[in-house]
């Protein structure tokens, strides 16, 4: 049993003690006598026989501290205050002044909540969400606790609620608000997760960056003040992924305490750090409140996305690696979960706009011919569109521009034994637009102002019903015209005019993710036998939510081999390859300049689901033989690269190297990646030292077939060979013998 519940004895059987098992960790809460949900652990696992004894309680304690409200439950005991108290969900107006994970506004406007216990439950399975992306699991794998608080004088109720992945080490933390009450309330800010640690030092590692540059990764101290990261774009953006780990001052790769927080949510969040005056720390994960100012009428409810929880003494990597199951098993769903995905060629740094279907079937030929097994129109084939200042909005394939119907396209494409994918937009309205002239109220803007423009386009009010059934209607009429078997889903601004003509505006940017969500989720339905990818300027919504309609995403829309080995080594973190979307370009590169060899594009292209993005008619003879061999290497790859393990060997922002390698789950096989990023006369020769194989076993270089112990590979490492070559790559796969 993952969850135990216990009264406690010691104090009359007024206190309920919580504890949560996974197979590594431990968490644990209780009940108090004046009915306050404290968090009394969080960590490594604590496990006995003798379970009575569990209780953590003994790590509260009390003072009378200054300045530090005293509830009017406790009488005159001044000892008793939240302000220095650690909590499970802190709210404003209890006398914490801490930042809080929930405060509401009450209809006499006072913004205040006293949340007590009322029950609790606990289930067999994992909870669902309704409307939104969330964990799942089958019934026997999961529990759910579920812990009813409420505020006696708003009548609002919070229903807390925690799932158990036990065998993954995985707790999600979500709650559902509810207004029990009489009057009309405001949530003015509801977060998913708190984690209050009443003592020690920690740093927290996040990923901030920029559109073609996502993901890179900052540590800095947890410290007095409270460190905020977030987004207020209307998507978790390139700018902070929604994805945080906390971890003692000294964990590394391999060593020390680490906490993963990671937001199924692709819309704005906010998550805050902060240490308190008694250098207590708390950090909390949730949606933003910027913006967001959620009413509620009586009987109304509001769900909010969940924040997976992990916890691991290992260090980072095998946070990484326990995040990297449960987004591969327990987020990503259909029938590509699972599978190797077709290897790609998209059209978009190809031919950008300029191409008509005889180009998109050369370029399919050209597929055929070097084993690629996908070709994806991107951007520009609908309405009229030939640059990105129009037509966004018109779902209606141009044949003028094509020469031919999307039917005949793609009989053409598949006739060369090649598949079909497409690029779709569909958030999206260009003022330039049919759609938009006729319901130019459809997009968000605000009346009597000139909306903010965002590649000169506007962002559609998906938290309508209708603007979504009508866009969703022209979509599917697309999908129907042929044999497609791949959609890019893309996202190219950020929200602003958050103004709704016909919903309440402090809902807007929450309702609007929930219709995206639903959007995704009928066509996920509707065509099983698609694959989606997410994408967002490449990177800007690269987050669990996605990937639960979405198992890839591209990544980034910088592809320059070099630059992406920093991305992906950032996206790592939390995100498994399977799920990044990775192209081999052309050089010089279209985003830096730079030339790299196309054995390093493919090397790095091989840590994600791997593709191409350029234009074969202009490779070499030799080119093309490079890259039929790259693709057949690929394929043969593919089962490791998709389900293997994933250990970082350097950090490609300090080292002069990047590596990083995948282990088959019985650690019998295995692939190591590097790329050195610095060149120099004379220079110092690099080792990498493996990781995660058998230390004792022997392992075969497929290539060379020379042998060597798994312990030396891991202690002593391989030296990368010096080539006179600038961003030289290596790969060697290993087999135990
Ligand atoms: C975004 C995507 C690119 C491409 C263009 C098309 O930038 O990230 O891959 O699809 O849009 O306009």
């Amino acid at each position: 049993m993952a969850i135990i519940y216990q009264r406690d004895k010691e104090h009359s059987g007024s206190n309920r003690i919580f504890t949560i098992h996974t197979a590594h960790s431990t968490y644990q809460m209780k009940v108090d006598a004046y009915g306050f949900l404290m968090h009394l652990y969080y960590g490594g696992k604590i496990s006995g026989q003798m379970e009575e004894r569990l209780s953590m309680d003994y790590l509260l304690t009390y003072y009378d501290r200054g300045f530090s409200g005293n509830p009017a439950a406790v009488g005159l005991d001044r000892t008793y205050s939240l302000d220095a108290l650690p909590q499970e969900y802190p709210s404003l107006g209890t006398g914490d002044f801490r930042s809080s994970a929930f405060a509401l506004r009450n209809e006499d406007g006072s913004e205040s909540c006293d949340l007590r216990y009322v029950s609790h439950e606990v289930r067999k399975g994992k909870y669902g969400l309704q409307g939104l992306p969330a964990v799942y699991a089958k019934e026997e794998e999961a529990e759910t606790l579920e812990i009813v608080l409420r505020d006696s004088v708003s009548g609002v109720e919070v229903r807390l609620l925690y799932g158990v992945l036990e065998k993954e080490d995985i707790i999600t933390r979500s709650a559902v608000i509810c207004n029990g009450g009489s009057g009309e309330i405001v949530v003015e800010k509801a977060l998913s997760a708190c984690m209050d640690f009443v003592a020690g030092e920690y740093d927290l590692i996040s990923f901030h960056g920029r559109h073609a540059m996502e993901r890179n990764l900052q540590r800095t101290h947890i410290d007095h003040g409270s460190q905020l990261i977030g987004s207020r774009r209307g998507t978790s953006s390139h700018q902070y992924n929604p994805a945080v780990i906390v971890t003692d001052r000294n964990a590394t790769e391999e060593n020390g305490s680490c906490y993963g927080m990671m937001f199924v949510y692709s819309g704005n969040f906010m998550c805050e750090a902060e240490r308190d005056q008694y250098d207590q720390t708390r950090v909390m994960m949730g949606l933003q409140s910027d913006l967001f100012h959620y009413p509620l009428k009586p009987g109304e409810s509001l769900v909010l996305p969940e924040v997976v929880l992990g916890h691991t003494d290992r260090g980072l990597g095998a946070l990484s690696r326990m995040f990297h199951g449960a987004v591969r098993n327990h987020i990503c769903r259909g029938k590509f979960r699972d599978r190797i995905r077709p290897v790609l060629l998209n059209s978009w740094e190809a031919s950008y706009f300029d191409f008509n279907a005889d180009t998109i079937c050369a370029l399919a030929e050209s597929a055929a011919e070097l084993g690629i097994d996908m070709v994806v129109m991107d951007d520009g084939w609908f309405g009229k569109r030939e640059d990105d200042n129009s037509g966004l909005g018109d779902w209606q394939v141009n044949e003028r521009k094509l020469g031919c119907t999307l039917g005949e396209m793609i009989e053409r494409i598949n006739g060369f034994g090649v598949k079909f994918g497409i690029w779709i937009e569909p958030e999206m309205v260009s003022e330039d637009s049919n759609l938009y002239r006729e319901h130019p109220d459809w997009a968000l803007r605000i009346p009597g102002r000139e909306p903010v423009r965002g590649r000169n386009q506007l962002v559609l009010d998906f938290s309508r019903e209708e603007v979504r059934e009508y866009v969703f209607r022209e979509i599917c009429g697309v999908l129907e015209q042929g044999n497609v078997e791949y959609v890019k889903w893309d996202m190219n601004r950020s929200l602003s005019d958050i103004y709704s003509a016909r919903n309440a505006q402090g809902k807007v940017t929450y309702d609007y993710m929930i219709g995206v969500y639903d959007f995704l989720e009928k066509l996920m339905q509707r065509y099983p036998d698609i694959m989606i990818e997410g994408c967002s300027g490449g990177g800007g919504r690269f987050d669990a939510g996605m990937l639960y309609y979405t198992p890839q995403i591209w990544c980034s829309d910088n592809t320059d081999a070099v630059d992406r080995v920093r991305i992906q080594y950032g996206t790592s973190f939390f995100y498994p390859a399977s799920a990044v979307g990775a192209h081999v370009s052309a050089v010089p590169n279209h985003q830096t300049g730079r030339r790299t060899s196309l054995r390093t594009r493919g090397v790095v292209a091989m840590a994600g689901t791997f593709g191409y993005e350029l234009d074969p008619g202009k490779l070499s003879p030799e080119e093309k033989e490079e890259i039929k061999e790259q693709v057949r290497q690929f394929k043969e790859y593919a089962p490791l690269i998709y389900r293997g393990d994933y250990y970082r060997l350097s950090d490609p922002f300090r080292e002069a190297f990047g590596a990083w390698m995948f282990v088959s789950e019985d650690k019998s096989r295995a692939l190591l990646s590097a790329v050195m990023l610095e060149i120099h006369g004379n220079m110092p020769v690099h080792y990498v030292r493996l990781k995660g194989l058998k230390p004792d076993a022997v392992y075969e270089d497929a290539r060379s077939h020379k042998r060597y112990f798994g312990a030396a590979l891991m202690n002593a490492g391989l030296p990368i060979p010096m080539k006179m070559e600038e961003y030289a790559a290596y790969q060697m796969e290993l087999y135990e013998i």
